[in-house]
C-alpha cells in the first residue's frame, strides 16, 4: 500500500480549522477518490471491500454495530491510500433500540422538549454501536392519508411540523455534532415527497411555488436554518415536472443560496438511477450529470457516481469544480463529527446506554403523551384498577409487531409490552383478565367473535384494540381505504352488541375513517404505534394513572373520499354550509369526523381573559396575546393551548386559519395559569401576488382554543404600515 509522504498532513491536525483540513485533504485526492466519498452503499459484501481499499466508498447504510461498524472503518482508516473514515447512516426513525411512538405520534404530543429528549436518546444509542448519521427526521408535510408515510411525518401542519422538524434535529445532533453521543440529521425528503397524487407512494407532486413555499418548504428550513441540520436527502418525486433529485431550484437556489445550507445532499435509495425512468435522463451518465449539477453530493445505493462521473469530468460534461464543491461538503460534516480523529467505538458504551432505565422512562413518557382520547362518553374512562373483569378483545391487543411501526430500527419484539401484558400488570390482583384475538388485522375470518363476545359479555368493560399492522403504512404502503382492515369493525360491532361497554384502542399510521365506531362506541383513544413501552402507556391512560393530553397532528376524515382535507383551507367564493350551491358534499357533511388538534381529557379547562397587547403592530413588529387557562375539574391534566390567526383580507386568498403557536401546560385541580403567545411579523407573513414573502397591513383574526374547531377565544388586532 502506498502512503502519502508527509506524514503529519494537515488535514490530520486537529487544532486547524475544519475549512483549511478540508482543503489540504482535497488537494491530495485523486479524482476516483473524489467521486468514492460521493458514493454509499447498503450493507457490506466483497465488492464494496475492493472498492473501499481503493478509497471508492465515502459511506455505508445499514452496517451496525460495533463490531461490524469497526471492522469496515478500518479497512477506509488503515488500508485506504488517504485514511479518509466512513460515515455511516441508518434510519434511526423513532428510536434506535428504545422505540417511542412513531413520528406522528410524537408530533401528537405537542411537547418538542419532550421529543427532542427522544431523539437525543436515539442519537445516544445508535453512536454508541457506531451510527454517526440517521435518516431523519422526516419532514414531509401530508394532507393525505392514503400516503402511508404520513406515519413518519408530524402531519398535516407547517407550523407543528416545523417545531417538531427543529426538535428533532436538535435532539439527534446535540450541541456539538463532534460529541460521542450525537448523530448528524436528516431532513427528508426534499421536497414535497407528500404531495404524491392520489395518496400513492412515489408519485407525481404538482404544487404551486405559493404552496411549495407555504406549505412543504417551511419545514425543511426550520431543520436546516434554525435546527442546523447537517445533511438533507433529496426525494424520489418529480416536482412540478423536475425530479426533485435532478432539481437545481430546490436544491441549490432554495438550499443553499436562500438558506445558507452548508451541509450534503444525500440522494434516496437509488434516486439518482431514477432519474432514467422519470424520463430526463436516457443513461446512467445522464442522471449522473443532472443530479450532481443540481446538488445532489451522494448517491445513495445507485452505483451511478461510481460509474460514471470519472469519464464526465475527463470528458469535460462535468466541471472538476462541481466535484470538488460536492466532496468538500461531505468532508465537512466528517470532520464536523470528528470522524478523522476518532474513527472507531469502543465496546462499552452501548452496554452502558441501551434499553437502559431511563431511556424506557423516557420511552413511557413519550407513549403517554403521543395518546390522544377521541371520545370519552358518559366518562366511561377512566376505568377503575379493581373491577371484577376486564375483556381485552383484539388482534392487536397481545400483538408485539405493530406498537414498534414502519421503521423500527434495531427495536425487539421482545422488549415491546402489548395492551394485554399493560392491563395485566396495572389491575388489582382480584381482576380477572380475559382475552380474545377475535379475528386477524386482515382477512375476512369471523371464527373468533364467538369466543370474543362470551369473553365480553362475561366481563365488566372490554377492551378492543384494532388497527393496521405495522406494514400498512410507512414506505410503499399506501392505502386507497382508510376504513378499519378486515373485519375489524365487524368485531367492534360483535363485541359492541354484548351489552358490555367499550373502550376502542387503535393503533395505526394513519387517520383512519372511524365513522361506526364514533358514533357508536362510547370510548376511543388513539395510539397510534406507541413503542416498546404500548402497553403500559395504553394502561396508564385507561387506568387514569395517566390523564391523556396528545391532540391530533391531522384531520381524521369521515370517509377517503373526503380527502384532501386539512383544517388549514381556504374560504372559497362559497363556503360550505347547508346551501345546495356551495362547496359541499351530496351524500357526506363537509366537516372532518375529528378536527386537527382534537384531544381530550379526562378534566376540564376554562378559558377566559383574552387580552391583545398592543392592539395593533406595525408589520415589522410584534404583539403578545395572553389569556388564563383554568383546570376546573378534580385531576392533574395537560391541556395543549392553540393559537389560530386569520389574515381577513389579503391581496392573494388565504386559509380561514393557521396555527402560529401552542403551548402543553400541566395544571393541577383547580389551578389556573396565564398562557401567552408573541407574534411577530414572521407569523403574519405569506407569500404575495410576486411570490415573495410579504406581510400585508390589515386585520388579523386571533382564534384560540382546544382544537382547531373547539375555539374558546376569539379578538383580532389590526396590522398598520411601518
Ligand atoms: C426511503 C428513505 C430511507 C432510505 C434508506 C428509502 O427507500 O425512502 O426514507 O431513508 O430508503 O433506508
Amino acid at each position: 500500500m502506498h502512503r502519502q509522504k508527509d506524514v503529519n498532513p494537515v488535514y490530520r491536525d486537529l487544532s486547524q480549522p475544519v475549512e483549511k483540513r478540508v482543503d489540504d485533504l482535497l488537494a491530495r485526492m485523486t479524482i476516483e477518490e473524489k467521486i468514492g466519498q460521493m458514493c454509499q452503499y447498503s450493507g457490506f459484501n466483497e465488492k464494496h471491500e475492493a472498492l473501499l481499499r481503493k478509497g471508492r466508498v465515502g459511506s455505508f447504510l445499514n452496517v451496525t454495530g460495533v463490531e461490524n461498524t469497526n471492522k469496515v472503518q478500518k479497512i477506509a482508516v488503515e488500508q485506504s491510500r488517504l485514511g479518509i473514515p466512513l460515515i455511516f447512516g441508518l434510519d434511526v426513525i423513532h428510536g434506535y433500540k428504545t422505540i417511542f411512538p412513531i413520528p406522528l405520534g410524537l408530533a401528537s404530543t405537542w411537547d418538542p422538549d419532550a421529543v427532542k429528549k427522544a431523539a437525543s436518546i436515539a442519537a445516544k444509542e445508535a453512536a454508541s454501536e457506531g451510527t454517526h448519521w440517521t435518516f431523519a427526521p422526516m419532514v414531509d408535510i401530508a394532507r393525505d392519508p392514503r400516503w402511508g408515510r404520513i406515519a413518519e411525518g408530524a402531519g398535516e401542519d407547517p407550523y407543528l411540523g416545523s417545531v417538531m422538524a427543529k426538535a428533532l434535529v436538535e435532539g439527534f445532533q446535540g450541541a456539538n455534532l463532534s460529541h460521542l453521543d450525537t448523530v448528524v440529521a436528516c431532513p427528508k425528503h426534499y421536497v414535497a415527497y407528500g404531495g404524491a397524487e392520489g395518496g400513492r407512494d412515489y408519485n407525481t407532486v404538482d404544487v404551486s411555488e405559493r404552496v411549495l413555499r407555504e406549505v412543504y418548504l417551511p419545514p425543511f428550513k426550520a431543520a436546516v436554518v434554525d435546527g442546523g441540520a447537517g445533511t438533507v436527502m433529496s426525494a424520489f418525486n418529480d416536482l412540478n415536472g423536475i425530479p426533485a433529485s435532478a432539481n437545481r431550484y430546490t436544491l441549490t437556489n432554495i438550499l443553499r443560496e436562500e438558506w445558507g445550507f452548508e451541509g450534503f445532499v444525500v440522494s434516496d435509495w437509488n434516486a439518482v438511477g431514477e432519474l432514467m425512468s422519470h424520463g430526463i435522463a436516457g443513461t446512467p451518465a445522464e442522471a449522473a450529470k443532472e443530479a450532481v449539477e443540481a446538488g445532489v453530493d451522494m448517491d445513495m445505493c445507485g452505483d451511478i457516481y461510481q460509474k460514471t462521473l470519472d469519464q464526465l469530468v475527463r470528458e469535460g460534461k462535468v466541471s472538476e469544480e462541481t466535484v470538488d464543491e460536492a466532496v468538500r461538503r461531505i468532508l465537512r460534516i466528517k470532520f464536523k463529527l470528528g470522524l478523522f480523529d476518532n474513527p472507531f467505538i469502543s465496546p462499552e458504551r452501548a452496554g452502558e446506554v441501551i434499553l437502559c432505565k431511563e431511556h424506557l422512562d423516557a420511552a413511557l413518557e413519550l407513549a403517554r403523551k403521543s395518546i390522544v382520547l377521541l371520545k370519552n362518553e358518559g366518562n366511561l374512562l377512566p376505568l377503575k384498577t379493581n373491577l371484577d373483569s376486564i375483556a381485552v378483545i383484539g388482534p392487536l391487543a397481545d400483538d408485539h409487531e405493530a406498537p414498534l411501526g414502519p421503521w423500527a430500527c434495531l427495536g425487539d419484539l421482545e422488549n415491546v409490552v402489548t395492551v394485554l401484558e399493560g392491563v395485566k400488570a396495572k389491575v388489582s390482583s382480584n381482576t380477572k383478565v380475559l382475552y380474545a384475538k377475535g379475528c386477524e388485522i386482515e382477512g375476512t375470518g369471523t371464527e373468533g367473535f364467538e369466543e370474543a363476545a362470551e369473553k365480553a359479555k362475561a366481563a365488566e368493560v372490554a377492551i378492543v384494540v384494532v388497527g393496521e399492522n405495522r406494514d400498512m403504512s410507512g414506505e410503499a404502503a399506501s392505502r386507497s381505504s382508510l376504513d378499519l382492515p378486515g373485519v375489524q369493525e365487524e368485531l367492534v360491532k360483535t363485541v359492541l352488541d354484548t351489552g358490555t361497554p367499550v373502550v376502542e384502542v387503535l393503533m395505526n399510521g394513519r387517520p383512519l375513517s372511524i365513522s361506526w365506531s364514533a358514533e357508536h362506541v362510547p370510548a376511543i383513544l388513539e395510539a397510534w404505534f406507541p413503542g416498546i413501552q404500548a402497553g403500559y402507556a395504553v394502561a396508564d391512560v385507561v387506568f387514569g394513572e395517566y390523564n391523556p393530553g396528545g391532540k391530533l397532528p391531522v384531520t381524521f376524515p369521515r370517509t377517503v373520499g373526503q380527502v384532501p382535507i386539512y383544517y388549514n383551507h381556504k374560504n372559497t367564493g362559497r363556503p360550505p354550509s347547508s346551501e345546495r350551491f356551495t362547496s359541499r358534499y351530496l351524500d357526506l357533511p363537509y366537516t372532518p369526523l375529528f378536527p386537527f388538534g382534537h384531544g381530550l381529557s379526562y378534566t376540564q379547562f376554562e378559558y377566559s381573559n383574552l387580552r391583545i397587547e398592543p392592539a395593533s403592530m406595525k408589520v415589522d413588529g410584534a404583539i403578545k396575546i395572553s389569556l388564563d387557562v383554568k383546570n376546573v375539574g378534580d385531576r392533574k391534566g395537560d391541556e395543549v393551548v392553540q393559537l389560530y390567526l386569520r389574515d381577513v383580507v389579503a391581496s392573494v386568498t388565504r386559509p380561514v386559519q393557521e396555527l402560529k403557536g401552542f403551548k402543553r401546560v400541566t395544571f393541577e385541580p383547580g389551578e389556573k395559569k396565564t398562557v401567552t403567545f408573541t407574534v411577530s411579523s414572521r407569523d403574519l407573513a405569506f407569500v404575495g401576488r410576486d411570490l415573495k414573502w410579504i406581510v400585508e397591513p390589515g386585520t388579523f383574526k386571533v382564534m384560540i382554543g382546544s382544537s382547531s374547531q373547539d375555539i374558546r377565544l376569539t379578538g383580532s388586532f389590526e396590522v398598520e404600515p411601518s
